[in-house]
């Protein structure tokens, strides 16, 4: 017999549910939020071309839901950063593992992140597509501002969220939870093992 959680956690955790301490955004608050986001990217662009871009792998679940609301003519590419010197994307250096297929040069940017923590990935790559395009924007999911390291600004927020370790709509820890409908807040016995 399972352990009783609240219908939120088992809504389509069920393998998963004894890791999970809470619900922060559920499904549906997701997909509003996300539908709100669409509508204001496309009043902002009016009508005008971009390069959606998104950061691999976090983003896809977010991604896949936004585009559908994005009504405007796109591109859609990704890139994948990897850190050396340290065990997370945080603190290591930052390199580009997979560059942008299509070419950037006089494009309008918008990439695309499942959460902003320090800033570094994001600060990062902003500064590489600077170079390249002739607009860059972001849009991320989940701010968690109060851990900030380096400043980045950030066009399009989803939720402002606390300094918690939150898992699934794409987001991992070791690799797992990302099919998860909503955002959870994980167990800290499940990470500190
Ligand atoms: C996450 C997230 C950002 C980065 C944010 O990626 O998608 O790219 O960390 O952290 P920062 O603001 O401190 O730089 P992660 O390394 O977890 O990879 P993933 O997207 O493949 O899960």
């Amino acid at each position: 017999m399972m352990d009783e959680q609240p219908t939120e956690i088992s809504q389509g955790a069920v393998y998963c549910q004894r890791d999970l301490a809470s619900v922060l955004l559920t499904a549906e608050q997701i997909a509003a939020r996300v539908a709100e986001l669409g509508r204001q990217i496309t009043r902002d662009y009016g009508g005008q071309p971009v390069v959606v871009l998104g950061v691999l792998n976090g983003v896809v679940v977010f991604l896949a839901d936004l585009l559908r609301h994005l009504d405007l003519p796109c591109e859609v590419d990704f890139v994948t950063l990897a850190s050396y010197g340290s065990s997370t994307v945080s603190s290591g250096e930052i390199t580009l593992v997979r560059e942008p297929r299509l070419p950037l040069e006089g494009k309008r940017v918008l990439v695309v992140e499942d959460i902003v923590d320090t800033g570094r990935t994001l600060a990062w790559l902003v500064n590489w597509l600077r170079e390249r395009a002739a607009e860059v924007r972001v849009c991320c999911l989940l701010d968690k501002a109060s851990r900030r390291e380096v400043p980045v600004r950030l066009d399009y927020v989803g939720f402002e969220i606390p300094d918690a370790f939150v898992v699934g709509y794409g987001l991992d820890f070791a690799q797992a939870y990302r099919n998860l409908p909503y955002v959870a807040v994980l167990k800290p016995e499940v990470y500190q093992r």
